[in-house]
């Protein structure tokens, strides 16, 4: 019998290439860049798996080039680039990386908090521009952290993560979860579980963790700004069109919050011109889970749920159960 073949879309570690090549013939798309949408479709006509990446579109018209299709393994945790009813309706498996980027990811956030409340990357660009005059009792002054609100929008895995890491800088902590049935914390939790609205409007920082569908495209609006504290912070690790970056923009100029940082945008690679050009904002090019452990993790995770379900086994970690 032949062995099933799956395409991974962007090169993997060669750790989780011997993997895959235990159980099936392995086709990797080498470019630099996102596979071109054509490549995608003819190099999947003959496979039962496909590997991919959130900035491959998988909707039906690629789906319905592959015919033999069996899983769809997203080497992320956000799914927002998969037409899931559409996988529903071929019943194709569709499978993500929980887990195991929660860490690196909630890390990230914290690097980009700490980095606009303390201006540290303004205060590099000055220093190599050759503008430091020495030390002065009221040069690039930024914000404690302690005694702040940090408001955590979205509590899962990501979120709660990130507020685990809120007492060491002594910040206390408020969260919001969309869900208004989801779990949250005990009441002997010292975190606060509030309305988003509340969470937005009495934060010092606000951090970002929730997926991206209808319901969250464009939370974060020039209304949504408005009710934040002039000094507040804003940052988003989680997707790019949970925020609206004509109004972030106009926000940042004008005064009606202090800073943001970022690390996803709406037009990916593509970053809003207004943003590149003002100092209070901090830009990170979608690196949440980019360290050498968790992207291994990620693919990892991601060929162990194709060869689960070549063998005929549930997948570990599903979105679509086939
Ligand atoms: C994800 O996994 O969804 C992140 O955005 C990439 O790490």
């Amino acid at each position: 019998m032949s062995r099933p073949s799956v395409l991974v879309t962007r090169v993997i570690p060669d750790s989780v290439r011997e993997r895959l090549a235990s159980a099936c013939d392995i086709d990797v798309y080498t470019g630099a860049t996102a596979i071109p949408r054509d490549q995608l479709k003819a190099r999947l006509t003959d496979k039962q798996a496909l590997m991919c990446l959130l900035t491959d579109r998988i909707d039906a018209d690629v789906l319905d080039a592959a015919p033999g299709l069996r899983i769809v393994a997203n080497i992320a945790v956000g799914f927002d680039n998969i037409d899931l009813s559409a996988a529903r309706a071929r019943a194709i498996v569709v499978t993500n990386t929980p887990d195991v980027l929660t860490e690196a990811t909630a890390d990230l956030t914290w690097g980009l908090l700490l980095a606009v409340m303390r201006r540290i990357p303004e205060g590099e660009r000055l220093l190599r521009r050759g503008e430091w005059k020495g030390w002065a009792l009221d040069f690039l002054l930024g914000s404690d952290l302690r005694h702040k609100q940090l408001g955590i929008v979205g509590f899962g895995r990501i979120g709660r993560a990130v507020a685990a890491r809120a007492g060491g800088f002594g910040m206390r902590v408020i969260y919001a979860t969309l869900d208004a049935d989801a779990p949250g914390f005990d009441s002997t939790s010292a975190y606060t579980r509030a309305t988003v609205d509340e969470v937005l409007a009495t934060s010092d920082v606000i951090s970002l963790h929730v997926p991206l569908t209808d319901e969250t495209r464009h939370l974060i609006n020039r209304r949504t700004l408005a009710t934040m504290k002039r000094g507040a912070c804003l940052i988003n690790t989680s997707r790019g069109p949970v925020v609206d970056e004509d109004a972030l923009a106009w926000a940042l100029r004008d005064g009606v919050i202090a800073g943001a940082g970022l690390d996803v945008y709406e037009r990916e690679p593509v970053v809003h011109r207004a943003l590149l050009e003002l100092d209070n904002v901090v830009l990170a090019p979608h690196i949440g889970s980019a360290t050498v452990e968790t992207r291994t993790a990620m693919a990892d995770l991601a060929a162990r749920n194709v060869l689960a379900v070549l063998a005929g086994q549930p997948p570990l970690t599903p979105i679509v159960a086939g």
